[in-house]
């Protein structure tokens, strides 16, 4: 089994084979994704795609992280990171 890695908030994710964005990130300890318009916590939920609550900015593009891919080299950020 090869283990890889990605970025995350300055932080280095390993994840396995075929696992997605938020499965590494949750075996890694990071449940909270970003914050909502209300501020609340948004985390990973359905793990289908239907929900949006685990929205994350990959490579500066809005996905889903529970149906995305980890991919070595990608870069995963909450969406509140400002890109001015
Ligand atoms: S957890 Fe629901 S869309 Fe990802």
């Amino acid at each position: 089994m090869t283990s890889r890695a990605f970025g995350w908030m300055g932080q280095c994710i390993p994840f396995r084979d075929g696992e997605t964005v938020a499965s590494a990130l949750e075996t890694a300890g990071v449940y909270t994704l970003g914050a909502d318009a209300l501020g609340q916590e948004t985390r990973y939920f359905c793990g289908i795609g239907a929900c949006q609550c685990c929205l994350v900015r990959i490579d500066g593009v809005v996905r889903e992280a529970c149906i995305t891919p980890a991919r070595s080299e990608m870069t995963v950020e909450t969406m509140e990171v400002r890109r001015d």
